[in-house]
């Protein structure tokens, strides 16, 4: 896959750049043997236009609003799938069919159980703990209970290690909540599916049958398809980074979990709630859109903007049509989704956004969703982070799988002092 052309001149030299190009979208400058002819660096803060590895996994089409698992569109996936399917998807190339589905189904659901001295974990923890730091810890310790599954050389240990993260974070998730309202843990039904396992054991409590609301388990499942995986965003980089040193991949995927809590990222859709919350009525989204336009304010739209969709984010347009179905089958009516659908509007419309190309991304309608159920606000990343893991754990597998991976290590372009001698103190 690599074509000849690509020169650049430095210094009066000219430097031979390879073209790569992938399957679909644009093509790659190889500039692996550039420091070392040139003796300079390439310079990309953010990354906006690096490509920091080659994958088979997802495809976004940022100016199309094009989003592809494995070459099945968001779309179709979200529609006619499930998150089980998906996740076989991303972790081995092929929609299964009903056998390796089930045979998945049920190898994820015996690995639904945590160590029942991690339970002790969470009373570590105040009850008004975030959810997400709470995460952030128990799925770093998840190392000290299984390291029969972290020998990362060996696939077989990968596979459990990946099985077991997608499979315990339904039960880390829901214990997390559990915690924070005084209400006991719910231990998992592996009678039920992923996602109604989750509703239960999130929902239930042991005084009562937990009876799973097909509609609204059907919503959850379609929302863990549009949060699966997303090419390589801040926490899936993260979680690459981390595994490229050879770190477990439970550490890999905390280093994950805390990336994506930030609100430029996974917490977004926490924020997008609150500012809408706070935006409160119609008649007040002028102002906030006069804010978000503001240099001097700090204020942004929350849930608006993306560093490749340059275009409609094409899970955006999904989760809108899941929040008129929620609010349905509970006969809500939700002010802040009135809000919501006019801020899009107005944005839309106006031409500090139309010329910066903000759209809505995923993060802007969940909340209103996730409210609807019954999810505290703190709960919103979570979610996010349920979902992120089987792509973040499919990223690690191509990665850890590629025999050329070596450890990242970038470097910088270095503006601080030159050398100069130590002063003492008493002469400073
Ligand atoms: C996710 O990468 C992924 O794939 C992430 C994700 C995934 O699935 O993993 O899709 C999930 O993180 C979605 C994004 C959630 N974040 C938010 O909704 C937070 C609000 N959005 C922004 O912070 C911002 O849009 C980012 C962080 C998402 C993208 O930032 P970039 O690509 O670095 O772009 P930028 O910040 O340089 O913005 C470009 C311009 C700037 O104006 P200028 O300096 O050019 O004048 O657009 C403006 C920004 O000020 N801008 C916004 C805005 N987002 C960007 N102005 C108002 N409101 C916004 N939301």
């Amino acid at each position: 896959m690599s074509n000849e052309n690509g020169k650049l001149q430095l210094d009066g030299k000219e430097f031979d750049m390879p073209v790569m190009s992938g399957t679909i979208g644009p093509d790659v400058v190889d500039i692996r043997k550039f420091y070392g002819q040139s003796g300079a660096f390439t310079f990309d803060p953010g990354f906006t236009s690096t490509a920091s590895c080659e994958s088979q996994l997802t495809y976004i089409d940022g100016g199309e609003g094009v989003l592809l698992h494995r070459g099945y569109s968001i779309e179709e996936l979200s529609k006619d799938s499930s998150f089980m399917e998906v996740s076989y998807l991303l972790l081995n190339g092929e929609l299964p069919n009903t056998d390796q589905l089930n045979d998945f189904s049920y190898t994820i659901s015996r690995h639904t159980m945590l160590h029942e001295q991690l339970a002790t974990f969470y009373r570590g923890f105040r009850r008004d703990a975030h959810p997400m730091a709470i995460m952030c810890g128990v799925v770093g310790a998840l190392s000290a209970f299984y390291h029969d599954s972290t020998d990362i050389a060996d696939p077989e240990h990968r596979r459990i290690s990946s099985h077991r993260l997608i499979a315990k974070m339904p039960t880390i998730a829901a214990m997390a909540y559990k915690y924070s309202t005084g209400q006991p843990f719910l231990y998992p039904d592996n009678d039920l599916s992923y996602t109604g396992n989750f509703l239960r054991m999130t929902f239930g409590v042991p005084a009562e049958k937990y009876e799973v609301n097909p509609v609204i388990e059907r919503a959850m499942d379609r929302i863990f398809i549009l949060h699966a995986d997303h090419e390589q965003n801040a926490s899936t980089s993260t979680v690459r980074l981390a595994g490229s040193s050879g770190a477990n991949p439970f550490a890999c995927i905390a280093a994950g979990i805390a990336c994506l809590w930030g609100p430029a990222h996974g917490g977004a859709n926490e924020a997008a709630l609150n500012m809408l919350r706070e935006i409160g009525t119609p008649d007040q989204i002028p102002h906030y859109i006069e804010r978000a336009k503001d240099k001097n304010d700090p204020f942004r739209l929350m849930g608006f903007g993306h560093r490749v969709y340059k275009n409609y984010d094409p899970r955006a347009t999904v989760m809108q049509e899941t929040v008129r179905e929620v609010l349905s089958e509970l006969k809500l009516k939700d002010p802040i989704f009135e809000v919501a659908l006019q801020l899009e509007e107005m944005a839309l419309n106006d031409d500090y956004f139309k010329e910066k190309k903000l759209f809505p991304n995923v993060d802007f309608y969940s909340g209103i969703i996730y409210s609807a159920i019954g999810f505290p606000t703190e709960m919103f990343t979570v979610l996010f982070a349920l979902a992120r893991t089987v792509g973040w754990v499919a990223q690690w597998n191509e990665m850890i799988s590629d025999p050329g991976q070596k450890i990242g290590r970038p470097r910088q372009l270095y503006t601080g002092p030159e050398a100069r001698p130590f002063v003492p103190i008493a002469n400073r």
